[in-house]
């Protein structure tokens, strides 16, 4: 489970975060705010200061890295940082954990897949311009968006998962849609 943002995390109550939709019980339950107190507890020992929480991070034992951590967090939630924005720039590729960059619906046809076979340990998948790729199964990943900025229902969509090219992500608007869109024929 990826997390929710922590951009303004200074004094903002806990569980919060508007279009994080992944929250736990615990979270949307939980009446605390951010501070250097609250958020020291919280990283000592995430398990026990909210019991039940979704985050897989086990905190941090160092008393100094939390110290230097929980600084950072007031500073740039403060805006003496760069903003979530100058980040977003400086991503090439793939998406972030909840304000996302790709809009799904709106790439390039040689990102609009228009047919996946697959033979042997091979994918062969076909783009909206024509050409066709070939990937070992194993460099390949298979992911849904059932959100707004998500695939359009029936057409997957292809993106680069490393920058040498030989790795990628095909994204589907749902699970039922992968195995049927998928044939299983090797070239003749
Ligand atoms: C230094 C590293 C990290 C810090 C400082 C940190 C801090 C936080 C904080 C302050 C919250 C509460 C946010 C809120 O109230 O909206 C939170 C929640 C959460 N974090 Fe982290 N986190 C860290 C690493 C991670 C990692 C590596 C993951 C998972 C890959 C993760 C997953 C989550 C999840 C899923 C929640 C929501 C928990 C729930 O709803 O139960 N965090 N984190």
């Amino acid at each position: 489970m990826t997390g929710p943002s922590l951009a303004g995390i200074w004094g903002r109550k806990a569980g919060t975060v508007e279009g994080f939709t992944r929250y736990s019980k615990a979270f949307k339950q939980a009446d605390i705010i951010w501070n250097e107190h609250s958020l020291d507890a919280w990283l000592e020992n995430p398990k026990t200061f909210i019991p039940n929480n979704r985050m897989t991070f086990r905190g941090l034992q160092d008393k100094a890295q939390r110290h230097d951590l929980i600084a950072y967090l007031r500073s740039v939630s403060q805006e003496q940082g760069p903003s979530s924005d100058q980040q977003a720039e400086g991503m090439s590729e793939g998406m972030m954990s909840q304000g996302r960059m790709l809009n799904l619906k709106a790439l390039e046809a040689n990102n609009r897949i228009t047919s996946i076979s697959h033979c042997g340990d091979t994918y062969t998948v076909t783009v909206q311009t024509e050409e066709a790729y070939e990937f070992w199964e194993f460099n390949l990943r298979f992911k849904t968006d059932g959100s707004e900025d998500g695939p359009v229902a029936g057409h997957p969509v292809i993106i680069p998962a490393s920058m040498r090219g030989d790795r990628v992500f095909i994204i589907f608007a749902a699970p039922t849609e992968i195995s049927a869109f998928i044939k299983s024929e090797c070239p003749q």
